[in-house]
């Protein structure tokens, strides 16, 4: 099969060949004033062609950057110089094939390459980024976007793959961490502080293999996630991977004090699900001297058979296959009682890659952006179709697209500069418009995303579709963390 009939290979996923530093001038609208800071955006971007099946968690990660001060913005984009890509550039040629084929035996140390693609946050003074199967963390210089290697790690903590969504928390610099792997205890947790420096570091004994993809923090506690979509365990020990929804086994959280012990871990069993994303976790008072955790993300929506049961055969199916349903949704875990709550936000809407302002990671929000996601079941899915905005006070919510040609991406919140109110700031984001064949980066008013963007501004080349962005403000930059 050539790359030619392989969807995301084509069209707006195609990967792209250079790497520029322009300035923008295209623009149509105003770029705000008020915007000081970068939005980086980490995606696949296939550097040699391999052997075997292509999947479009595969590629090479390559960043793409827009810095923006005083009303102009620049564009640059680098491939992350891992080790699994240097080790190909120098011979010249793909020497990992990809997930959908079998592993490199003669290398343990990378049975699969780490592409470092997935994931991109701003921690003691660098980028770095991440691989959502969990690896080493790589160090990007935010000036130039060139590799500085990889983050120094604490010799505990060696070998260890860390996931794609650990976290950073924006008032303290500390980096919060966990990983998850085929062994037992089967998962860690530990927090470096922001000068490198791990300050705990704990096994999170669960009971197999599972694949949770994000955690939550608020500023006392940590939650982690063991969700019943695992691996069909007779198939595991025979060496196979097919993944099983245990549609009666509960999920479970783990609510970990911050710098807590192993003992400290409380477990709080809620309803059977899959989730890839948090939007965010805050503590509120239960209104009896106790403290409820409240955690909010995407889950997906579960699919059912004509009489109404969990339809246990395709859930697993729509993960593998990309097919994207997703629901808004609640959690309230409650340390006094032990007992969790939960309901539906919004099920009507499908959405993921929620964002927030990262200020107010840990604190109760009001607001928050996801990504509208394409519902129809397309060869070149998933698609990203626009956003959607809630206030969680009026338990209300606005959307925006521009119909099936315009494909957008995550956009992380943008404060404004001196911004006040939480929902002070923009959206910015990439579109790849299908007609135009042209990419632009799209800034919103984040107050009201119903008027379209504010800014559109084209790109000399194409931003291939991604994952997952970040953006520092200015002032993070100058802090250094
Ligand atoms: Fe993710």
């Amino acid at each position: 099969m050539g790359s030619n009939d392989i969807p995301v290979l084509n069209g707006g996923f195609a990967p792209i060949e250079h790497e520029y530093t322009i300035e923008l001038t295209d623009v149509e609208g105003e770029i705000p004033k008020d915007l000081t800071g970068m939005h980086v955006r980490n995606g696949p971007n296939r550097r040699f062609e391999a052997q075997g099946r292509y999947h479009w968690f595969d590629g090479d990660g390559m960043l793409h950057a827009v810095e923006f001060e005083g009303g102009r913005a620049r564009y640059r984009n680098r491939w992350v110089m891992t080790q699994g890509l240097q080790e190909e550039l120098a011979a010249g040629q793909a020497l990992w094939q990809g997930i959908k084929d079998p592993p490199r035996k003669d290398r343990p140390d990378a049975p699969l390459k780490n592409t470092s693609n997935t994931d991109v946050k701003y921690y003691a003074g660098h980028l770095i980024s991440m691989w959502y199967l969990g690896g080493s963390v790589y160090k990007v210089r935010p000036d130039d976007l060139s590799t500085a290697g990889m983050l120094d790690l604490d010799p505990r903590l060696k070998n260890l793959p860390i996931s794609a969504h650990s976290k950073v928390d924006e008032r303290t610099g500390e980096f919060l961490f966990f990983a998850y792997g085929k062994k037992s205890p089967y998962m860690h947790y530990g927090v470096m502080d922001r000068h490198g420096a791990l300050k705990t570091f704990m096994p999170v004994q669960l009971p197999g293999p599972r694949l949770p993809h994000d955690m939550a923090i608020t500023p006392n506690y940590s939650v982690v996630h063991d969700l019943p979509l695992f691996y069909d365990m007779e198939a595991f020990a025979a060496g196979r991977h097919k993944l099983k929804f245990y549609h009666e086994t509960p999920s479970r959280f783990g609510v970990i004090p911050r710098h807590g012990t192993p003992e400290q871990i409380r477990w709080f069993e809620a309803s059977p699900t899959y989730m890839y994303h948090v939007s965010n976790a805050w503590e509120e008072d239960d209104g009896h001297g106790g403290t409820e955790i409240v955690m909010t993300g995407t889950p997906f929506r579960l699919p059912r058979d004509w009489r109404g049961n969990v339809d246990v055969d395709r859930f697993p199916k729509m993960l593998a296959n990309l097919e994207h349903d997703f629901m808004f949704y609640e959690w309230r875990f409650n340390l006094r009682t032990g007992q969790t709550r939960e309901r539906v936000i919004d099920d009507i809407i499908n959405q993921e890659f929620p964002v927030i302002n990262s200020w107010m990671q840990g604190y109760k929000t009001r607001y928050t952006w996801n990504v509208l996601m394409g519902r129809c079941n397309q060869p070149e899915d998933p698609r990203f179709c626009g956003f959607v905005r809630y206030d969680l006070q009026k338990d209300s919510c606005t959307t925006y697209h521009e119909g099936v040609h315009k494909w957008f991406s995550e956009a992380p919140f943008a404060p404004a500069d001196n911004w006040k109110n939480e929902d002070d700031g923009y959206l910015v984001g990439f579109m790849w418009d299908d007609l135009a064949q042209a990419s632009f980066v799209t800034v919103f008013d984040a107050r009201d995303i119903s008027r379209g963007p504010v800014a559109r501004i084209r790109l000399p080349q194409r931003v291939p579709n991604g994952f997952h962005a970040t953006w520092v403000s200015g002032e993070r930059l100058r802090r250094g963390w």
